[in-house]
């Protein structure tokens, strides 16, 4: 492995599970230090526990203004100021015709998917301006540019993140942070199983047919974007919407 990231922390949202798992590992083995978040607090110590470099667990909610505000300040005590923020967290839904979603499960989707960067913005981005600069790494998905029936509402929470990328790439440049965000395609992580239950075998068969590389997305593919995002290789790119989709979107 090489050490691109020697020297750097990061925060990694999501960090006990899926994507973030293996963003937060891929992330400690190329020499950064990590911070660990997730909402399942054991989830973030499990995986922590087990990187080089002494990552550190925090457990937060994302949604919530108060857990956020707590955790970059514990993030900061522990690890020092961070340069990084991979805002990968998120909730995805039952598939379902547009009027179909509970709304209390709507305002929730909302909350974690979306309101979120608000936190973002109000707690976290004044670190990585404190440092003079930094980089930050969003999560969106492929299904926000190349929608699919049945998952209006996680797929506009992930349109807005494409969103917000873009602006805040735009009004965080003079400030020498880059916002970058990577748009994966279906992955073999325990969001199928909130999506699809136990029983996805032909769910998710039709959808590996629709990627011409013909297989899931996996959390390594995404910690390489994130890897090459969050370097110096990079570091003069900003507001980039990367697909990371097995060729999803030309397929
Ligand atoms: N898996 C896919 O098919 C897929 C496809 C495209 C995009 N994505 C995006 O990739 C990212 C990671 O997805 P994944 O598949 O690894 O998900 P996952 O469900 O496997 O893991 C998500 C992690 O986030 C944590 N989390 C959930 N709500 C939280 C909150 N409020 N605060 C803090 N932590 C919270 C969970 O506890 C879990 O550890 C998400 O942004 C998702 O939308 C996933």
């Amino acid at each position: 492995m090489t050490t691109r990231l020697a020297g750097r922390t990061a925060v990694v949202t999501g960090a006990g599970a899926g994507f973030g798992a293996g963003i937060a590992e891929r992330f400690a083995l190329e020499g950064a230090r990590v911070v660990c978040v997730d909402v399942d607090g054991e989830a973030a110590a499990r995986i922590a526990a087990r990187l080089p470099g002494g990552a550190v667990p925090l457990a937060c909610d994302i949604a919530d203004g108060a857990s956020f505000a707590r955790m970059v300040e514990d993030a900061v005590a522990r690890a020092g100021p961070f340069d990084t923020i991979v805002n990968n967290a998120a909730l995805s839904q039952k598939p379902s015709r547009i009027a179909k979603i509970a709304e209390a499960d709507l305002d929730r989707l909302l909350a974690v998917n979306v309101k979120s960067f608000y936190h973002v913005a109000v707690h976290a981005l004044p670190v990585l301006r404190r440092r003079g600069g930094g980089c930050v790494i969003n999560i969106a998905s492929v299904t926000a540019i190349r929608p699919r029936p049945g998952m209006c509402w996680y797929q506009a929470t992930k349109a807005a993140v494409v969103s917000i990328t873009q602006t805040m790439a735009a009004e965080l440049a003079p400030d020498r942070i880059r916002v970058n965000a990577i748009a994966p395609s279906v992955g073999r992580t325990a969001m199928l199983d909130a999506m699809f239950g136990t029983d996805r075998g032909e769910p998710i068969d039709r959808m590996v047919a629709t990627i011409p590389l013909g297989r899931l997305c996996e959390p390594a593919d995404i910690a390489g974007a994130a890897v090459y995002l969050a370097s110096d290789d990079a570091s003069f790119v900003t507001g980039v919407i990367l697909p990371v989709d097995g060729g999803r979107l030309v397929g």
